[in-house]
């Protein structure tokens, strides 16, 4: 039975403020959930829900959502006992009552819904996945590292957003991280022995300048290699250009680097070019949200190449997935949390995700907190790899710090995804 639930505003890894929500039982347990914050963000995500008054943080104040959970929520749940994590959503949902979460905040919604999970997990004295998903065996994930930031989270002149690291060849989660760590500390000493800038963005990836995007993936195809890696056969890569950021009059338009136009083909040509000649195994958001045709000449393109994930284009949203999955639209799903704003529905989306052979590829936010919520979801979901940014920078860490610990409690009862997970694609 619930006695409280209380709300606070903290704030987030770019020093923004976001909603943390603790729930207490009556039989004494508590536990907390933070809400993470995305900058580049789909049209069609759950709404965040900001102050606006331009005398504190700028507007991005959170006082509203915080105060919605304390005295309206509050009301509504204290004293009530909710049978399943659906019951508990489906509350918040229907007190809400609009379609995008506007009323409440999705960032206030999800801060209750993970407390709920976590509260109870913690009243039944199990770990946080098994709460989520009960399974014999639990799948380890791939640690998809963002190494080389750009696009909306860094100061450079790359335009595309994620250029991620897999290393799948190992035992382990344990030896996957460490050879993933190992090729990031490589990449540093790379880029500073050719004079670049070895700061970093907003997800702990290196932010150089560079003569090129494409320079980007030279330059990790060379850190994995003097790491000891083999590129491909060891360790691929994965990118998140994040194109609808640059989604302009029905043509793409990179805005860093050079202000050269795209159309969608000829941005599925550079893709296409780009997996024939690197060992790229996934592909997030290659076009842009409102390009459904061009992502269906992708796909039928790309498809049987690389894991085409849709992440503005879908916003986790079951509805909208499902829609893409009658249209033939990519082949993996992005899994945020806060883009449809409660575990249940998150849950929902990869169901239905999974049930219709899609992969579904779990992420933070650019904006994250010490909440580790993701670590278990990937794990309950046994979704194979999760991306949570590069090798540094602790918002990021703490969630592949919770897989090390998930990973050793599981023993015998988990097997580490690897090279399963980009099957066909390698
Ligand atoms: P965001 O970036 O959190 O800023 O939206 C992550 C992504 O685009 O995958
Ligand atoms: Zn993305």
């Amino acid at each position: 039975k619930i006695t409280a639930i209380k709300a606070r505003e903290v704030l987030d890894s770019r020093g923004n403020p976001t909603v943390e929500a603790e729930i207490q039982l009556a039989d004494g347990s508590t536990a907390r959930g933070i809400s993470p914050s995305g900058a580049s963000t789909g049209e069609k995500e759950a709404v965040e829900l900001r102050d606006g008054d331009k005398s504190r943080y700028q507007g991005k104040g959170v006082e509203i959502a915080v105060s919605g959970l304390n005295k309206e929520v509050n009301g509504a749940i204290s004293g009530r006992e909710f049978d399943s994590q659906e019951a508990f959503d489906k509350q918040l949902i229907e007190l809400d009552g609009t379609a995008n979460k506007s009323r409440l905040g999705a960032n206030a919604m999800l801060a209750a819904s993970i407390a709920y999970a976590r509260v109870s997990s913690v009243s039944k004295k199990i770990p946080l996945y098994r709460q989520l998903v009960q399974r014999d065996k639990y799948l380890m994930p791939v640690p998809c590292m963002n190494v080389i930031n750009g696009g909306r989270h860094a100061d450079n002149n790359v335009d595309f957003q994620e250029f991620m690291i897999a290393p799948h060849n190992a035992p382990s989660f344990k030896e996957s991280i460490r050879m993933g760590e190992e090729v990031f500390h490589t990449l540093k000493s790379l880029l500073s022995g050719k004079g670049y800038s070895t700061g970093v963005g907003d997800e702990g990836g290196f932010a150089p300048n560079l003569k090129s995007n494409e320079e980007a993936v030279e330059v990790i195809m060379e850190a994995i290699t003097k790491a000891g890696y083999k590129p491909g056969e060891d360790i691929s890569i994965c990118l998140d250009p994040a194109t609808s950021e640059m989604w302009k009059d029905g043509k793409y338009s990179l805005f860093k680097s050079t202000k050269q136009n795209y159309t969608s083909d000829q941005l599925i040509d550079l893709w296409e070019e780009w997996i024939n000649k690197y060992p790229i195994v996934l592909l997030e958001d290659g076009l842009g949200e409102n390009d459904w045709e061009g992502w269906k000449r992708m796909t039928d393109r790309l498809g049987s190449k690389a894991e085409l994930v849709g992440d503005d284009i879908f916003c986790t949203n079951p509805e909208i997935i499902q829609r893409g999955i009658d249209a033939g639209i990519g082949n993996s799903v992005l899994i945020k949390l806060n883009q449809i704003g409660t575990i249940w529905e998150t849950l929902q989306a990869v169901e239905l995700a999974q049930k219709n052979n899609y992969h579904c590829f779990i992420s933070h936010r650019s904006g994250e907190t010490e909440d580790t919520t993701i670590a278990d979801l990937v794990v309950a979901t046994n979704a194979g790899h999760i991306k949570t940014g590069s090798g540094c920078r602790s918002e990021r860490i703490s969630k592949f710090n919770q897989l090390l610990r998930i990973e050793e409690e599981l023993g015998a009862n988990s097997v580490f995804a690897g090279k399963s997970t980009f099957k066909g694609f390698l």
